[in-house]
C-alpha cells in the first residue's frame, strides 16, 4: 500500500495535481453542495472540491493518511472533515458527489 510519505511527494508533482484538478473541474461549482472523497489519502481531491465551493469530507482506511490530511487542512485550510473509514463502512450521511480512487494509481471515479 502506498504510504503517506510517498503521497506527500506525489501531491507536490504537477501531473498528479493537474489530473485531479481536471477531474474536479468537470463538475459544476459546488455552491454549498456536499462532496465525499472515498480513499482520500492526504486530501487533495477534498481540498480541490472545497476550493470549488463544495462542503468536502474525506474518508480513508489508513490512519496515517487521515492524520496527514488533517495536518494539511489545519495548516492551509479550508476546514474539511476527515474520518477513518473503509469503502464498506462509510459514514451514514449522504453526499451530492462521491469520488473514489482507492487503488494506488487508479484514475479518479466521480458519481454526481
Ligand atoms: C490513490 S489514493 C487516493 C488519492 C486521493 N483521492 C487524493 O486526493 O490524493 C488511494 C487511497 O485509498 C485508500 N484506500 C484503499 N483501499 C481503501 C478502502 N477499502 N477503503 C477506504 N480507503 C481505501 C488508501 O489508503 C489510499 O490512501
Amino acid at each position: 500500500m502506498i504510504g503517506p510519505a510517498l503521497f506527500g511527494w506525489l501531491h507536490g508533482a504537477d501531473f498528479y495535481r493537474a489530473t485531479h484538478a481536471e477531474a474536479v473541474a468537470l463538475l459544476p461549482t459546488g455552491q454549498g453542495r456536499t462532496w465525499l472523497d472515498v480513499g482520500c489519502g492526504p486530501g487533495l481531491v477534498a481540498r480541490l472540491a472545497a476550493a470549488r465551493g463544495y462542503t468536502a469530507r474525506g474518508v480513508d482506511a489508513a490512519p496515517g493518511m487521515i492524520r496527514k490530511a488533517r495536518r494539511i487542512a489545519r495548516a492551509h485550510g479550508p476546514a474539511i472533515e476527515y474520518t477513518i473509514a473503509t469503502l464498506d463502512s462509510l459514514p451514514a450521511a449522504s453526499a451530492d458527489v462521491v469520488s473514489a480512487g482507492p487503488g494506488a494509481g487508479d484514475p479518479v471515479h466521480v458519481c454526481a
